[in-house]
């Protein structure tokens, strides 16, 4: 069977497949130990050698999906420059290379999907796809029914107007608050960002589901796998 090049990589579980075109891109992929840096080319999976960074890729059939509950301190990438632990240290138990789908910050805890379902991960990384994100946020002081208005008809941030996102008041405490935050995109830093723009910064941050897919009952720096269900879900 032919495939393209990028789609072979994120099937392999080495990256989605956009990170994969990138890696195309960057003279890292041998296509039967020649580099290949346009994105068309295909290969053929039963006879063609494919090698990242110098190891043969082949595609694994099994497919996993895990929701994991993020501690802070922990990055999602699988290294920095500064050597914080990262999310992949706690998935011990698990042989396959996973990946994360879009990213929490270091010290945002809660639900992040990993998985080695490139194609999975491309999907629910494009805009047009809409999951939803459900946070918890402490912020300094309350938000006023003004400042949640505009939070939720979209700000700019980074130059770039937001889409529509929800925010309600969970709490109040004397000083603070802990507001509900419902997104549809996975902008940088973006609850901290939209929260710093309505004059409430972020105290802490947790991300309490994604979709329906939520981390009630799976406890800090554990996972527990996806059910097919849930999967079908996010493949829809
Ligand atoms: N928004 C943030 O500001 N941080 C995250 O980790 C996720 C969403």
């Amino acid at each position: 069977m032919e495939v393209r090049l990028q789609k072979y990589l994120a099937d392999a579980g080495i990256a989605s497949r956009r990170k994969a075109e990138e890696l195309i891109q960057n003279g890292r992929v041998k296509v039967n130990g020649k580099i290949i840096t346009e994105l068309g080319v295909k290969v053929d999976t039963t006879k063609d050698k494919v090698e990242f960074n110098g190891k043969v890729v082949k595609v694994e059939k099994k497919k996993i999906y895990i929701l994991l509950n993020k501690p802070a301190g922990y990055i999602s990438a699988a290294k920095d420059q500064f050597d914080n632990p990262s999310v992949l240290h706690l998935l011990k138990d698990i042989k396959e290379r996973l990946f994360p789908i879009g990213r929490l910050d270091k010290d945002t805890t809660g639900a992040l999907i990993l998985t080695n379902d490139g194609d999975l991960s491309f999907h629910l990384t494009h805009p047009k796809h809409e999951v939803s994100k459900t946070y918890i946020a402490e912020v300094v002081g309350c938000p006023t029914a003004e400042e949640m208005r505009s939070f939720m008809k979209g700000l700019i941030i980074d130059g770039k107007k937001t889409y529509p996102a929800k925010i309600r008041i969970v709490k109040e405490t004397k000083k603070n608050s802990i507001v509900e935050v419902i997104i549809h995109e996975g902008r940088n830093r973006q609850v901290r960002k939209m929260c710093e723009e309505i004059g409430h910064k972020v105290i802490t941050l947790h991300r309490q589901a994604i979709g329906k897919i939520t981390v009630d009952g799976v406890k800090e720096g554990s996972y527990r796998f996806l059910t097919d269900k849930e999967v079908q879900e996010l493949k829809k």
